[in-house]
């Protein structure tokens, strides 16, 4: 056992000169540097000693870099991989990063440069794992990417997510935290013409200014300080697939404009350069902000506001929906013990009703998290009260005392109650708001947000 933390790089090329300078200088950066002469070896060994960053060159005898790069991401998909490449065009780095390829290097390059490039891979593996670790089922196996649901609010969100995935609108997918706001995004694109194409995720939460405009438009080189060779972004990445702006309402002025720019006239411009670009690429957007709230208090455009909810999908809570808890438990279920290694096969009924009687506020994910919590701790065959966490168990009525505060006692009554009113005065109008509001007694801008907030669709009682 070494207690060495120094992030692992593994190299692969096969100009053994090369090799050697470019290990020696890694090393000297800090890093715990493996090279290797062929694919073939660098394979192997990846496999046992899981590097955290592989830089591979691009022409290699049996097997090139991507295909090498795409060998390592099945092993461990979130592997950033560097292609080195000696005649590298513009158009072959394109379609090296569509392929899952993390950035280039072009040779002769510059250490500085290696440096730099290894850094930000780095830091977006470790942005990439965090995501994961929240995200639970990206797991794998059966169909994660399914949307499981049967009640009627989920139904008719599925019915809207089919009606738009034929289209090329933008689309604003809002919901609270862990609602499943992505799985809509991915959905609406593997349901469409563009499946085949890229799907790309921005996290505009993650990153900054400078760094999150080049990631999404790209930059010429010498652009700015780090700049070394000129970059594609994101909308030139993904083509005619499907460009998901996750966390929109974080976006700072300057890319709001910029993301108008593109939403009008479907142009954009690299950082440093004038050339004028076009995007065929659809966006999809998403939120758990209340973004008319934001425009309120001056924080987000309105035009670009409006432009991104033209066609809007509320995904609703997870307790507005409580009826789905048993489906979405039987579809992760499997995968989670499957993934520990655990006997689990069902979950017994009193378990079942605490579930459906939590009032998830981080929805959906925080279920799985639930489950993934119990199952880590215990290897039952059924599942029982006894194994979920206790902080679930203790805001779940207990043996007939009621386990929530007066006020969330208050609240989720009212909420059920509103819940159950709206549902028959949309049905009853025909989903037509202004005479919901009308018949309700209140003013259109308040129902809209009760609607949100209840996870309400009022196209879903449309006439068909
Ligand atoms: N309807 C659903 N059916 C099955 N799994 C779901 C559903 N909704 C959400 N999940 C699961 O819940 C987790 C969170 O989903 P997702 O990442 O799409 O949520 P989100 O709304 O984007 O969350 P955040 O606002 O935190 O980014 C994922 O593991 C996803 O697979
Ligand atoms: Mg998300």
């Amino acid at each position: 056992m070494t207690a060495d933390t120094r992030p692992r790089v593994l190299v692969v090329d096969d100009d053994e000169k090369l090799l050697e300078a470019l290990t020696r200088a890694l090393q000297a950066m800090g890093y715990a540097v493996e090279g290797h002469p062929t694919p073939r070896a660098g394979l192997a060994r990846a496999r046992k000693w899981a590097p955290d960053a592989a830089i591979v060159d691009l022409k290699m005898p049996g097997m090139d870099g991507i295909e090498l790069a795409a060998a390592l991401q099945g092993d461990a998909p979130d592997l950033p991989v560097i292609v080195l490449t000696g005649f590298g065009t513009i158009r072959s780095a394109v379609e090296a990063m569509r392929r899952g390829v993390y950035d280039y290097l072009t040779k002769p390059f510059d250490l500085d440069e290696v440096e730099l490039t290894l850094k930000r891979a780095l830091e977006h593996r470790d942005l990439r794992r965090q995501n994961r670790a929240m995200s639970e089922a990206l797991g794998g196996e059966g169909n994660p990417r399914e949307i499981v649901g049967d009640s009627a609010v989920i139904r008719a969100m599925v019915r809207r997510v089919q009606a738009v995935a034929g289209t090329d609108s933008t689309v604003l997918v809002t919901g609270e935290t862990g609602t499943g706001k992505e799985l809509v995004a991915r959905s609406i694109h593997r349901s469409g013409p563009r499946k085949d194409e890229p799907f790309v995720t921005v996290d505009c939460a993650a990153l900054h200014d400078t760094l999150l405009e080049s990631e999404l438009f790209g930059h010429s080189r010498g652009a700015f300080t780090g700049a070394y060779k000129e970059r594609a972004g994101y909308f030139e990445v993904a083509s005619r697939g499907t460009v998901f702006l996750d966390e929109v309402g974080e976006l700072d002025p300057g890319l709001q404009k910029k993301l108008l720019r593109v939403l009008e006239e479907r142009t954009f411009s690299r950082i440093g350069e004038t050339r004028v670009r076009r995007t065929r690429a659809r966006v999809v957007a998403a939120t758990n902000r209340d973004l008319e709230a934001e425009v309120a208090a001056s924080r987000f455009r309105e035009d670009l506001f409006y432009r991104l909810k033209v066609i809007a999908i509320p995904v609703p809570p997870l307790r507005a929906r409580r009826e789905d808890i048993p489906l979405l438990v039987r579809h992760h279920l499997p995968r989670l013990t499957r993934r520990l290694n655990r006997r689990t096969r069902s979950v017994s009924p009193d378990a079942l009703e605490t579930l459906q009687r939590y009032p998830w506020p981080g929805n959906v994910r925080e279920l799985v998290n639930v489950l993934e919590h119990a199952l880590t701790f215990h290897d039952a065959e059924v599942l029982g009260r006894e194994h979920l966490p206790d902080a679930v168990v203790s805001r779940v009525q207990v043996q007939g005392v009621p386990g929530i505060t007066y006020p969330e006692l208050k609240a989720r009554v009212l909420d059920d109650a509103s819940r159950e009113y709206l549902v028959a005065l949309l049905r009853h109008h025909r989903g037509n708001v202004s005479r919901v509001a009308e018949h309700a007694g209140l003013d259109r801008r308040h129902v809209h947000r009760l609607l949100r907030r209840l996870g309400l669709d009022p196209s879903g009682y449309r006439s068909p």
